[in-house]
C-alpha cells in the first residue's frame, strides 16, 4: 500500500454558491478557487486530495462510508447539515478515521441555531472562522493527525 496521506474533503449545500452566496459572510472565492489552494497546498505536504462538494446529505454519507477504506482522514464542512444531521455524525464515528470540522465563518458569532453542531462530537477538531484560509489551516491539522502513517 502507499504511503501517501489520503485526505477526503467533503463540502455539504449551498457551498457550491460560494463567490456569489453573502460573499460579506462567506467571501469572494468560489468552490473551485479554494479546491485550487488546497491542491497546491496538499502538494506542497506531500499528501493527496479527494475534494467533494454535494447538496444531498445522501451523497456525503455514502462518501463518508466509502472513506473507512480509501482515505486516511476526512476534512468536512457540513455547511446547513452541521446544525441538523445525526447521520452524518454516525457515519463519520464508524469511518474510525481522523475527522477535522472546518467552517469559514465563525458560527459561534451567529444566530444561535448555527451555535450548536452535531457533527463537532465525531470530530477530531475544529476550525471555525478564518475564512476559506480554514481549508489550508484544517489540511495542516489533518497532515498533523496522520503523521503516524509516514513513519510507519
Ligand atoms: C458554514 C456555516 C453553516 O452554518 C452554514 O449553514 C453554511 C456554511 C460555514 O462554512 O461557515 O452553509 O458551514
Amino acid at each position: 500500500m502507499s504511503d501517501t496521506v489520503r485526505i477526503l474533503v467533503l463540502n455539504g449545500p449551498n457551498l457550491n454558491m460560494l463567490g456569489v452566496r453573502e460573499p460579506d459572510i462567506y467571501g469572494k472565492e468560489t468552490l473551485d478557487d479554494i479546491r485550487n489552494d488546497c491542491d497546491a497546498h496538499a502538494a506542497t505536504a506531500g499528501v493527496s486530495l479527494d475534494f467533494r462538494q454535494s447538496n444531498s446529505e445522501a451523497d456525503l454519507i455514502d462518501w463518508i462510508q466509502q472513506a473507512r477504506d480509501t482515505a486516511d482522514g476526512i476534512i468536512i464542512n457540513p455547511a446547513a447539515f452541521t446544525h441538523t444531521s445525526v447521520a452524518i455524525l454516525d457515519a463519520l464515528v464508524l469511518t474510525e478515521l481522523p475527522v477535522v470540522e472546518i467552517h469559514i465563518s465563525n458560527i459561534f458569532r451567529r444566530e444561535s441555531f448555527r451555535q450548536h453542531s452535531y457533527v463537532s462530537a465525531g470530530a477530531t477538531g475544529i476550525i471555525s472562522g478564518f475564512g476559506a484560509h480554514g481549508y489550508l489551516l484544517a489540511i495542516d491539522a489533518m497532515v498533523r493527525l496522520t503523521a503516524s502513517k509516514k513513519d510507519a
